[in-house]
């Protein structure tokens, strides 16, 4: 049976250490599901969900990413459930730091508890360790050029 494994995130908007994640994933599994995921924490988007996929496609596309990639949102309730519907046993997180370790770890736990499905934590490239969504989000904002640290699709449409 082929295994399918989600990466899940805000994406908001996809980063070159989220691709990096998502192509080591894609080596890994039989099938990938890079899974749009709005997070009620985090501020008002700054691209909608379609329009983050969008991005994810074509991030894949422009850097080359190999595999069987699926790239869709959900917000239909708890991530495991789009795991069952889909028949994904396990969730690939990247882990830049120790501090991403910790914040993980407790929704791996209650993700395994809700329906066995394990967590599979990545480290990156550290070549992109420093960099996350809302950092490229307030560089662009304020006019600063984030071409070192995402897919040139993205950097268009923040410049946009
Ligand atoms: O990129 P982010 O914002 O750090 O991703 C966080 C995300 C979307 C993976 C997280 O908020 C999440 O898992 N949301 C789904 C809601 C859920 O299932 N919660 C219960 C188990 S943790």
């Amino acid at each position: 049976m082929a295994q399918i494994a989600v990466v899940p995130g805000s994406f908001d908007p996809v980063t070159l250490g989220h691709m990096d994640v998502i192509r080591r994933a894609a080596k890994i599994f039989d099938e990938v599901h890079v899974l749009v995921v709005h997070n009620p924490d985090k501020p008002p988007a700054r691209f909608e969900a379609d329009e983050r996929v969008a991005l994810i496609h074509a991030s894949i596309a422009e850097l080359g990413v190999q595999g069987r990639i699926e790239v869709t949102t959900w917000s239909a309730g708890l991530l495991v459930d789009y795991c069952r519907q889909v028949g994904a046993t396990v969730l690939v997180k990247g882990v830049r730091s120790g501090e991403d370790v910790a914040y993980e770890t407790p929704m791996a736990i209650v993700n395994r508890d809700l329906a066995d499905v394990d967590t599979v934590f990545l480290v990156p490239d550290p070549a992109n360790s420093h960099v996350s969504s809302s950092l490229i989000r307030q560089v662009a904002t304020l006019g600063g050029d984030v071409a070192p640290y995402v897919p040139a699709a993205v950097a268009a449409a923040l410049r946009a």
